[in-house]
């Protein structure tokens, strides 16, 4: 079968690979219908995720059709599943309480990491129970990919961090399909006012369009003051993943006010305790766990939640290299979440 292999910082190659084999009783084999790349995909080619070694199927967002189960599964061929980019052993101490991401039997995020991903024909699906999703009649399998990964990422670790609440102004840093998916969940709580902050003026038209109320390209301190009385905003929500961004973050967020980070650091960032101590902040931060996924599922099915937006490109899964090019100029190209299915 053929599939998209990292070989190494700025190396990877749609190649042929041996099909993938059930290995304990729980997995599964997915055949995989549509798939996307991630942000993350893009860190890992620069050579930021060293636990990804030459020789990675990488890819942890998919939807597809279960064409073998191990005898510890449920699943049965013809199922067809959300493959979530956080895998669930179900019975450690954090996946008993929801915390999958964090999962202590060898799960969390694994898929296109720590063991092959869904970047491929045929995906090995580890705890298949708990680590797939049924996908309901009546939703597409590009709308349902939009919750494999930024979709319960924005909501529970920017939004539901965060405690947006009814009348809150959300400030989102970074206005990439991260950041609005956080603007698309904020709205779910009816919030007075959306600022999105970002440098690229096709992400800031993104973000009106995703509902944002208002987008800052220049001097976000000085705008989000003038907005606020003074005050800063109720919640500010990292989306970016760079010193800078946490930073201002932390500055934009009113005494009593939330800091929620989403991005992904591969520096160190300064908290400056020595501002910060007497403003009374809470700030989280978050490895997405997917718990909110069948929540998040229902709110699709139901259309309380559109996905669409976030497509802005369609190819056949033979072009992974193009889509990979096309993913990674989003400033020439547009693009947000690009989709790649079989033919
Ligand atoms: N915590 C998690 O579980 C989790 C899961 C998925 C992704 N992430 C992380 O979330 C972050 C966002 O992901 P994405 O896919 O949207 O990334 P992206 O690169 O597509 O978007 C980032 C956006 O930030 C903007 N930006 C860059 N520097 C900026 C600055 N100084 N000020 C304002 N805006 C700036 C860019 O123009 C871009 O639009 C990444 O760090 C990603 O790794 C975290
Ligand atoms: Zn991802
Ligand atoms: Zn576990």
């Amino acid at each position: 079968m053929k599939a998209l292999v990292y070989h190494g910082p700025g190396e990877r190659s749609w190649q042929d690979v041996p099909k993938p084999r059930i290995q304990a009783a729980t997995d599964a084999i997915v055949r995989v219908d549509a798939v996307t790349i991630c942000g993350t995909d893009l860190h890992i080619l620069k050579g930021d995720v060293p636990t990804v070694g030459p020789g990675r199927v990488l890819g942890h967002e998919a939807v597809g059709t279960v064409v073998e189960a191990g005898p510890g599964s449920d699943r049965k061929p013809g199922d067809r599943v959300l493959v979530s980019c956080i895998t669930a052993c179900g019975r450690c101490r954090y996946c008993r309480t929801g915390s999958f991401g964090q999962c202590l039997g060898g799960g969390g995020w694994i898929l296109g990491h720590r063991i092959d991903g869904v970047q491929a024909e045929y995906v090995r699906v580890p705890y298949a129970d708990t680590s797939t999703h049924l996908v309901p009649e009546g939703v597409s399998d590009e709308h349902v990919l939009m919750l494999a990964d930024i979709l319960p990422t924005s909501y529970e670790v920017g939004v539901l961090n965060g405690r947006v609440a009814p009348g809150d102004t959300v400030v989102v840093v970074g206005a990439g399909p991260i950041g609005l998916a956080a603007v698309s969940a904020a709205r779910l709580f009816s919030p007075g006012r959306i600022i999105a902050v970002d440098l690229a003026e096709s992400r800031l038209e993104a973000a009106t369009r995703f509902g944002a109320d208002t987008v800052i390209k220049d001097d976000p301190l000085q705008r989000v003051a003038d907005l606020t009385a003074g005050l800063g905003a109720d919640v500010a929500i990292e989306a970016v993943g760079v010193p800078e961004t946490f930073e201002l973050c932390t500055r934009l967020v009113r005494p009593g006010g939330h800091v929620a980070n989403i991005g992904v650091h591969g520096k160190p960032a300064t908290l400056h305790l020595e501002d910060l101590w007497i403003r009374n902040l809470t700030i989280t931060t978050g490895l997405v766990d997917t718990y909110s996924t069948p929540t998040l599922l229902s709110m699709i099915a139901a259309g309380r939640i559109d996905a669409s937006p976030f497509i802005t490109h369609r190819f056949a899964m033979e072009e992974m290299e193009k889509a990979y090019e096309v993913f990674s100029a989003p400033q020439e190209t547009g693009a947000l979440k690009v989709v790649l299915t079989r033919a």
